[in-house]
């Protein structure tokens, strides 16, 4: 696994959609990104709720619905509204030429800022 620690471009910027989820899989990171409002935002691909994958879930309304057991998650806070321990892992995201880059080793809860 190669070691990123600093800006790493993981899309172009025309590959992220409003309501769909993007993939992106590379060194054992397994991450999506999608917008939601004005904000490209990136998290893990990994369900908190069992560490399913989340890729296949739904997006309605800023929220993500795991395909797994229904859980829901707010896209701008991260949160569960039916279990408050539950919260998307998140990673700093900033766009540069077209492409949207990442912080591969600042993974955060409660938010994308
Ligand atoms: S693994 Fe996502 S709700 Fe259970």
């Amino acid at each position: 696994m190669k070691y990123y620690n600093s800006w790493t471009p993981i899309a172009k910027l025309d590959e992220i959609t409003k309501g769909k989820l993007l993939l992106w899989e590379e060194d054992g990171y397994s991450l999506l990104l999608t917008q939601i409002a004005d904000q490209i935002i990136c998290f893990e691909n990994v369900c908190p709720h069992l560490g399913w994958p989340l890729d296949m879930s739904a997006v309605e309304e800023g929220l993500l619905i795991c395909p797994h057991h229904g859980f829901e998650f707010d896209l701008l806070s991260g949160a569960c509204p039916l279990a408050s321990e539950l919260s998307l892992r998140y990673f700093p995201v900033r766009e540069r030429d077209q492409y949207i880059e990442v912080q591969l080793n600042k993974v955060r809860v409660n938010g994308p800022d």
